[in-house]
């Protein structure tokens, strides 16, 4: 795994911006991974100033997300689907149409994580996968457990993610439970993984992805199983970590 310290949220957002960008420039009909939360907001806001000058072009690109709260619409403003298309499709030159976030309202779960996973094998894999950390070491909605699924799948958040998104909300309550996740399978075949961490909060799970044992307990441990990993974070998120 390559790690590059950042010295804060903003270098480390315009690295993984660059990165990016490298990326679909060397192929433009590109398959990406993206995911939401917090950490790739700065990121997505350098993609878009990049799109604006040339920088890069998203016109051939294609997309698929993580994960999408399970009861929420696209119109609602707290899903990732909403989230996407206002932190980065609706101010950059990419088709909609080949934006994929999995359909949090489909009646029928498993058939709609059937399908998306028959998706991502038709476009054949992800090129490359974003990644945020959670500090309690999800990746996307893969919570610590006894167990990982392999595929896209249903799963129930723990405590400690309903509260940590619980500010994204009026109230906890209103945090739906359940989501549904990209598994951990179809993370691990993406062609490369970039990943991204910043803040205080995010040492320990750091450390835990770059120097721990290998454990569902901490499901972002399994990257150090990939061949291609890059990890991007700030001084803060990297001090835990051995000098
Ligand atoms: P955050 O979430 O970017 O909002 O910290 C990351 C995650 O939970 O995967």
């Amino acid at each position: 795994m390559k790690l590059i310290v950042a010295k804060n949220y903003e270098e480390m957002s315009k690295l993984a911006a660059e990165f990016m960008a490298e990326e679909v420039k060397k192929k433009p009909e590109i398959i990406l991974g993206l995911a939401t939360g917090g950490t790739p907001v700065g990121m997505y806001k350098e993609l878009i100033r990049m799109c604006d000058n040339k920088e890069v072009d998203f016109s051939k690109a294609t997309t698929v997300n993580l994960d999408e709260y399970i009861g929420l619409s696209g119109e609602h403003n707290q899903s990732y689907r909403y989230f996407m298309n206002s932190n980065l499709f609706n101010h950059i030159n990419i088709d909609k149409a080949k934006t994929f976030v999995p359909n949090g309202q489909a009646l029928d779960v498993e058939a709609e994580c059937k399908s998306y996973d028959a998706r991502i094998r038709e476009l054949g894999g992800i090129d490359l996968q974003l990644l945020g950390l959670g500090s309690n070491g999800h990746v996307a909605f893969n919570e610590p457990d006894t167990f990982l699924t392999v595929g896209s799948h249903e799963t129930k958040l723990t405590q400690s993610t309903i509260e940590a998104n619980a500010r994204f909300f009026d109230s906890m309550d209103e945090v739906p439970k359940t989501a549904i996740t990209m598994g951990l399978g179809g993370i691990m075949q993406a062609k490369k993984i970039l990943v991204i961490a910043n803040g205080e909060g995010k040492a320990d799970v750091v450390e835990k992805l770059m120097n721990g044992k290998i454990t569902t307990e901490v499901p972002a441990s399994m990257l150090q199983m990939h061949r291609d990993v890059t990890i991007i974070v700030d001084e803060a998120a990297a001090s835990k970590l051995n000098k």
